[in-house]
């Protein structure tokens, strides 16, 4: 039975395409999401995506993984700066946890340098875009191995 990476979208993430796509880019979620899921497959993982405009949703998903999933990789999009919630979910969750984002928040406004998330997760992968999906992948399979 492969094992199930949690892939977690937060609020916002469903416009990308059109979103700032000089800072997001042009894929689209589906885009990236079909990509990691393609990827994780190839190494025997299966992916379950869950993407909610909404803090709550994403709780649940993240504590409804304890027992089901072995990692999560979690965009948080802009609940990465606020959600003190969402970091104390992630706590309880043993597997591995890794926080990427497309942009560079370090780079951006003042509000998105701090994350709520950074110190419950094993590390975050900021700003290489579409390739963050592929390096937050590769930090999954190496921490499992
Ligand atoms: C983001 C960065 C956040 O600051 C922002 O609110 C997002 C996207 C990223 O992937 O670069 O929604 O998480």
């Amino acid at each position: 039975m492969s094992r199930v990476i949690l892939l977690l979208s937060g609020p916002n993430l469903d416009q990308l395409g059109s979103r700032s796509p000089e800072i997001y880019g042009s894929q689209t979620l589906e885009e990236h999401v079909a990509r990691f899921s393609g990827e994780a497959n190839d190494r025997g993982f299966s992916v379950r995506h869950v993407q909610s405009n909404f803090e709550g949703d994403l709780i649940e998903a993240v504590n409804g993984a304890r027992d089901t999933a072995v990692a999560i990789v979690i965009n948080a999009g802009a609940l990465t700066h606020t959600s003190w919630a969402l970091a104390d979910a992630l706590a309880t969750f043993a597997g591995a946890k890794i926080e990427i984002h497309l942009s560079n928040p370090a780079a951006r406004e003042p509000f998105r340098h701090v994350s709520t998330l950074a110190g419950v997760v094993d590390g975050s992968i900021s700003g290489f875009g579409a390739l963050s999906y592929d390096l937050a992948l590769d930090a999954v399979a190496r921490l499992l191995s």
